[in-house]
């Protein structure tokens, strides 16, 4: 993370139209960014030409709005590939979102290679969309579930742990990069490191980390990495997957359609290679190019950037959020991500969002698709404050101020 340019934060906060607004007669302080972000003026504009001047069908005509569209469509594919350092575009798969990302993988490297007694393991941090999937192929194939644990309120994980769960059983590691509920980071270059050496194919769940830091999927060693365009201010409804090359040729296709294929006859087809085998029917077409165009606005500040920006905000929360009384504070102590999700003693998560929207500040409240993980920690719900790179310190100030108005209120 050498990138050490200095940005001027407020001045981007212009490139953001839905930024400058009052909620409840209040200036907008958007702090539920883990759950999606923002969209700059370059994405909509990206998103407003193409259906202006391009929008055609892709891969399918030889008119000129269609390589028009085909091109911006494929770019989109290779800038993708750079954005997370994969060796070839031909290993970035587009998808609706992280969610089905991972149960692509799921399906069809699960149904080649699962077999009842096998092993998926997990992490205790898991959202839903790494767990559900999961479960379900357990079901269908008779595999087992196993976690590594989380250690208590500050999200980190057992790795002490980790080396008697690599069993000869275990098949896959599917963990997450940063924690959604917890802002935990996990070392996911050492752990997939750890199951690589015993053969075990490793997926990293990028949803929370592909906007905010630096992602090079060659250093981190997984043969799988998902992330959805939405939460790094692209659309919604595009998400990648990045699977190793020698790992997609073991695969059999996921939908059955119209450009997945070689040829096709009455009783049987032959499929493309990655990733258009993965790709049946009409792709979404705008979602890669607004994207494309977000991943450049991204990396125009720079994600190391975005990372320092984002941790700062997060520290500082943190640290006033726990100068409160009656307060207890999940996730970790040290580099934690870009957000602190908290509870407050005798008022319901759901309460402390309510009436922080009141306040004109946009908080999330509720288990975060993290239900396991509540449970295991004593609790139903937290309310999260997450940031991103427009956020500021005087926005985070207000959130403080309207905490201590909730705890007032319920005191009174
Ligand atoms: N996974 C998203 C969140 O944490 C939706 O809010």
């Amino acid at each position: 993370m050498s990138d050490t340019k200095t940005i001027d934060w407020s001045k981007l906060r212009a490139d953001f139209p839905i930024l400058h607004q009052q909620v409840h007669g209040k200036p907008l302080v958007y702090f539920d960014n883990a759950a999606t972000s923002q969209k700059p003026r370059a994405v909509i504009d990206a998103l407003v030409h193409y259906y202006e001047h391009d929008n055609a069908n892709v891969h399918r005509g030889i008119h000129e709005l269609s390589n028009r569209a085909t091109n911006a469509f494929e770019a989109a594919r290779t800038r993708t590939a750079k954005f997370i350092n994969a060796k070839s575009a031909d290993e970035i798969i587009f998808t609706r979102g992280t969610t089905e990302s991972i149960n692509l993988v799921a399906a069809t490297w699960g149904a080649k290679h699962l077999k009842a007694g096998d092993v998926i393991l997990l992490t205790e941090l898991e959202h839903h969309s790494n767990l559900v999937p999961w479960q379900m192929l357990a079901a269908k194939t008779g595999a087992k579930l196993a976690y590594v644990p989380v250690t208590g309120d500050d999200g980190v994980l057992d790795l002490s742990q980790l080396d008697a769960l690599l069993t000869p059983a275990v098949k896959i590691f599917s963990m997450v990069h940063i924690s959604n509920s917890m802002g935990t980071v996990n070392p996911v270059a050492e752990m997939c490191a750890r199951a690589k050496k015993l053969g075990i194919v490793t997926l990293v769940d990028g949803a929370q980390s592909a906007g905010h830091l630096p992602v090079d999927v060659q250093t981190i060693g997984c043969d799988f990495f998902a992330f959805s365009g939405h939460k790094i201010c692209g659309p919604t409804g595009i998400g990648v997957l990045y699977g190793r090359t020698e790992v997609l040729a073991t695969m059999p296709p996921y939908q059955g359609g119209g450009e997945m294929i070689l040829s096709v006859g009455y009783q049987k087809s032959d499929f493309k290679p990655a990733p258009h085998r993965f790709e049946a029917g009409t792709p979404d077409i705008s979602g890669p190019i607004g994207l494309h165009a977000a991943m450049d606005y991204l990396d125009a500040i720079g994600r190391a950037n975005i990372w320092r920006h984002d941790q700062e905000l997060a520290n500082y929360a943190a640290e006033q959020l726990g100068s409160l009384k009656n307060i207890r504070i999940f996730g970790p102590k040290n580099n934690r991500a870009g957000l602190v999700s908290f509870l407050l003693k005798d008022v319901h998560a759901h309460d402390v969002v309510t009436l922080a929207d009141q306040g004109g500040v946009a908080l999330r409240g509720g288990h975060h698709c993290t239900q396991p993980l509540m449970h295991k920690l004593g609790v139903e719900s937290t309310a999260r404050a997450s940031f991103y790179f427009y956020n500021t310190k005087a926005e985070v100030d207000t959130f403080i101020e309207v905490i201590k108005e909730i705890q007032k209120f319920f005191a009174a």
